[in-house]
């Protein structure tokens, strides 16, 4: 806005520097309009006048001159006069055609303040301002002076007067006739009109009756010139003599003809267009004019022709100078006029530069404050943001500590938790409780203690499920049996409140892709919630509809507890969210878990409230929505213990004691540094194991010295991690072959990732379940057994090109390869052998041990027999020869320890 405005200020500011130069002149004076009527346009004395206008005019540059030829019409004379009244003329000259018929207008305009000049000719009236003309009378009256003056004793005179009755015709006429009156020599014999003179001139020339004619006064050159053609014609040129009026310059007319001895004289009569001019310049200059300016007149005869003719020619050519003159000046004006105007535009576009430059140099200015002014503020934003950044960081360690060091603690609890929960089984089996009044009172305790790994387990849920981190593993799982399952755990609950517990469907055969461990926890919650709202006698259904027609299956949970306000309906799956009729204890993240759960399935979970609150789960019946990796196989559910063979404990059944069949017991390394769980593992594991504990300060020392035959191993340890610990023993040959199972707290893929990649044979997630610690410590130890079994029997087949590529084959056929070699020397010893190996005797002796079962002295005497049985089949050398080539020390030690294996001594073996 404020920019459109300075635009337009700018703009105005431009034009009034054009008006400054161009538009106003305050020197230039005011330009006067004069118009002139001429009455008559043909003759040359008319043209002198108007000529005689335009030179006086031509003189002053405050003057615009503008002739009407009415060309002896006076009605057109009387428009033109009408026309200069009404459109501003400053000055009107008339020379009029006939005194009456012009009054009314030339008073007309004089009565309006127009100055009026009246030329020449007279009209009848007073009102107007000046009159310029020459005496007409005096005119006539030179004309008869003139004849007198010749002494002529008698002058006959032909009088030629104008056709009309112009103020000059009577005026002529009577001067003339006042002299002629009173001059006896003189007598006008005839007065004719000039427009009479082809017809009646010869006549009175020719006539006898009239007196012959030897004067001829006509009252203009012309006129005498015509007349004294016809004389010519009659031959009297020479006795008459002719004298005309207006005395012009120029060929044919009054002095020239005057010159040629045409007329004796010409009685000049001046136009008075210079005059009338000069008059009209000084009223326009509000100077004093009178009101009749008087013109002279002379008479031009062969005396002074010559002169007048000089002195016209002179002030012709003066004339002609001047109009050159002014021509030069008028040309100069215009070429000054044309630089002027340049100069003014270059003037102009100068000052539109400068501007403009100015303009531009402020607009720079301006520009730079602004980017001035932005980069401060972009300094300030960025600062700023920084700021912001730095905080959000600061809070979010801030936050994520707070958050880990909760879920570190939550993961915390989960190990006291589960060694109480592992006690009270103990306890349990006990038959002194059984039998006693505490058995309630263990329940619980128990109870309890389940419950509270179960907020426990939440919590880390939604961390979890806030974090992404879940996977779902899908399974093929039977819905009703599931839900059975479920139910029964709920049954007994039901009866003691005696609340009716129903579970329906219209499918017991439908199967559904779940994640069972999830949907675990959302029946758990649903039913845990609907248990919690209904009163005692009330109704909790769990009812499966499966439509045929229709992708999904849907599982009704109905109670006929207190229900959901409607208002509240929308937020009842909202993390925290607690309801306005819910005065229970509860942690508000149940159902929101729930609901991301079912998400996560691509199922959908809705809330009804009517009596009582029913929620209702969709899912869908195939298991095209999932994605491969979403899907793992699981066994059908036959008991409940498969259920909770996931890595949550949730199982309250009690598991039966392990049984021992080994003689030897197998020994276990246990890197633990709660000494809680060290405890708990000691007196559960001592019973069949011999048990070696490290707190994870001498993990790796402990291990090779002792070499056990599995390890279990904790992840937050105070020097190495779990991680670190299971890596360096899974890297280093002498331990290499040992089973470790890692135990640790944090259940999410990227520990359980790690732990496999460092080489852990499982992992297992606190709290776990002691029978299943103890079934996959059996499990690791019987296939370690099978792998024993096989080493054994390929043993001489393992060599580098085996495609078993780990640890132990790679050990095993280095092994057989230093004994080869050192076959023929009876002086190699298990210590040359360990030494070869990099290793100690006793780790060789324990690795040997653990991987084939045998005494490794007694693997290196096999290897030797083995060949010598060989060389007695295959080569013909004798028997001590190849007691010496298998290193045999002597020929008798060979036949004894050949005999001792094979039952035959080589002699006989060789037979
Ligand atoms: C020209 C003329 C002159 C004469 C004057 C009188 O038209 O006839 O010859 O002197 O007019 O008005």
């Amino acid at each position: 806005m404020s920019r459109i405005k300075k635009y337009t200020t700018y703009n105005y500011f431009i034009l009034l520097i054009f008006f400054v130069l161009f538009g106003c002149n305050d020197n230039e004076t005011k330009l006067y309009k004069i118009g002139f009527s001429q009455c008559i346009s043909k003759d040359d004395w008319r043209k002198a006048m108007d000529h005689e206008m335009q030179v006086e005019a031509s003189l002053h540059t405050d003057i615009n001159l503008t002739v009407f030829q009415a060309n002896e019409n006076i009605e057109l004379q009387k428009k033109h006069i009408e026309f200069m009244i009404n459109n501003g003329f400053d000055v009107i000259v008339i020379s009029p055609l006939r005194p009456e018929p012009l009054v009314p207008l030339v008073e007309k305009a004089y009565d309006k303040g127009i100055p009026v000049i009246i030329v020449d000719r007279k009209i009848n009236s007073e009102k107007f301002t000046a009159f310029v003309g020459a005496n007409n009378i005096d005119v006539g009256r030179n004309a008869a002076n003139y004849i007198a003056s010749l002494n002529e004793k008698k002058a006959n005179i032909l009088e030629i007067k104008g056709s009309d009755n112009s103020s000059p015709v009577i005026e002529r006429h009577l001067g003339f006739h006042k002299i002629v009156k009173s001059e006896a020599s003189l007598s006008v014999v005839r007065s004719v009109k000039d427009e009479e003179i082809e017809q009646r001139m010869p006549q009175i020339l020719d006539s006898l009756s009239v007196k012959p004619i030897n004067f001829v006064f006509a009252f203009n050159d012309d006129i005498a010139y015509n007349a004294w053609k016809i004389a010519k014609s009659k031959g009297l040129e020479k006795t008459i003599k002719f004298i005309g009026v207006d005395g012009l310059n120029g060929s044919n007319n009054g002095i020239d003809l005057v010159q040629n001895g045409v007329l004796s004289a010409t009685i000049l009569y001046p136009t008075g267009g210079h005059e009338a001019i000069k008059i009209a310049m000084k009223i326009l200059r509000n100077e004093n004019v009178p009101k009749n300016n008087k013109l002279n007149t002379t008479i031009i005869d062969y005396r002074n022709a010559e002169i007048m003719k000089n002195q016209y020619d002179r002030i012709n050519k003066h004339q002609n100078d001047i109009e050159i003159q002014q021509d030069r000046i008028k040309k100069q004006e215009q070429t000054y006029s044309t630089q002027s105007n340049i100069l003014k535009v270059l003037l102009g576009l100068l000052i539109i530069s400068v501007l403009l430059a100015a303009f531009s140099i402020y607009s720079a200015y301006n520009i730079k404050k602004k980017k001035r002014e932005l980069e401060i503020r972009n300094k300030k934003i960025t600062v700023q943001r920084n700021q912001i950044k730095k905080i959000a960081k600061e809070v979010k360690i801030s936050n994520d500590a707070r958050v880990n060091f909760f879920t570190g603690l939550s993961h915390e609890f989960k190990t006291p938790i589960t060694l109480i929960l592992s006690s009270i089984e103990s306890l349990a089996e006990n038959k002194a409780i059984k039998d006693s009044k505490l058995l309630s009172e263990v329940g619980l305790i128990f109870n309890n203690s389940k419950r509270l790994l179960r907020l426990i387990n939440q919590l880390l849920d939604f961390r979890k499920v806030e974090d992404r981190k879940f996977i779902l593993r899908a399974s093929k799982t039977n819905l009703y049996q599931f839900s059975n399952i479920i139910f029964k755990d709920f049954e007994r609950e039901a009866q003691r409140r005696n609340i009716n517990f129903t579970l329906s469907t219209n499918n017991e055969d439908l199967s559904v892709y779940i994640d069972r461990n999830l949907m675990d926890k959302v029946y758990f919650n649903l039913l845990s919630n609907a248990f919690k709202f209904t009163p005692n006698n009330g109704e909790i259904s769990i009812e499966i509809q499966d439509k045929p027609d229709s992708n999904f299956v849907k599982i009704h949970f109905k109670d006929s507890g207190i229900g959901i306000p409607k208002k509240e309906m929308d937020n009842v799956f909202l993390a925290f969210f607690q309801g306005s009729n819910n005065n229970k204890a509860s942690s508000g993240i149940g159902l929101h878990l729930s609901k991301e759960f079912i998400e996560m399935h691509k199922g959908s979970i809705e809330v009804i409230s009517k009596h009582g609150a029913e929620f209702i789960i969709s899912l869908y019946k195939d298991k095209a929505h999932l994605s491969s990796d979403e899907i793992i196989y699981e066994a059908d559910m036959v008991d409940s213990s498969l259920l909770n063979s996931n890595l949550d404990y949730e199982d309250d059944s009690f598991t039966e004691p392990l049984v021992v069949n080994d003689e030897d017991n197998y020994s276990v390394l246990v890197i633990e540094d709660n000494l809680d769980l060290v405890k708990f593992l000691r007196t559960k594991l001592s019973a069949e194991y011999t048990v070696h504990f490290s707190d994870g300060t001498n993990a790796i020392e402990k291990a090779l010295e002792i070499i056990p035959d599995i390890i279990l191993c904790d992840i937050n340890l105070p020097e190495k991690s779990g991680f670190d610990i299971c890596e360096i023993l899974k890297k280093d040959l002498r331990t290499s072959h040992i089973p470790t199972i890692i135990l640790t707290a944090l259940n999410n893929k990227e520990s359980y990732i790690k732990g496999l990649e460092s080489g852990a044979d499982l992992f297992l997630t606190k709290p776990f379940s002691f029978a299943i610690l103890a079934q996959s410590i059996k499990t690791l130890i019987y296939n370690r057994e099978k792998l024993r079994y096989y080493f054994v029997n390929n043993v001489h087949s393992i060599d580098d090109s085996s495609s078993f590529g780990s640890m132990e084959q790679q050990f095993v056929s280095d092994l057989n390869k230093i004994i080869n070699k050192n076959i023929d020397n009876s002086k190699f010893s298990v210590e040359n052998l360990a030494n070869d190996l990099n290793i100690s005797r006793i780790q060789l002796y324990r690795k040997m041990k653990a991987i084939m079962g045998v005494n490794i002295s007694d693997y290196i005497q096999n290897i030797r027999l083995e060949k010598a049985k060989n060389m007695l089949i295959n080569t013909p050398l004798t028997i001590s020869e190849i007691a010496y080539a298998t290193g045999f020390s002597s020929p008798n030690y060979f036949s004894t320890s050949f005999k001792n294996k094979f039952n035959k001594s080589p002699k006989a073996f060789r037979g």
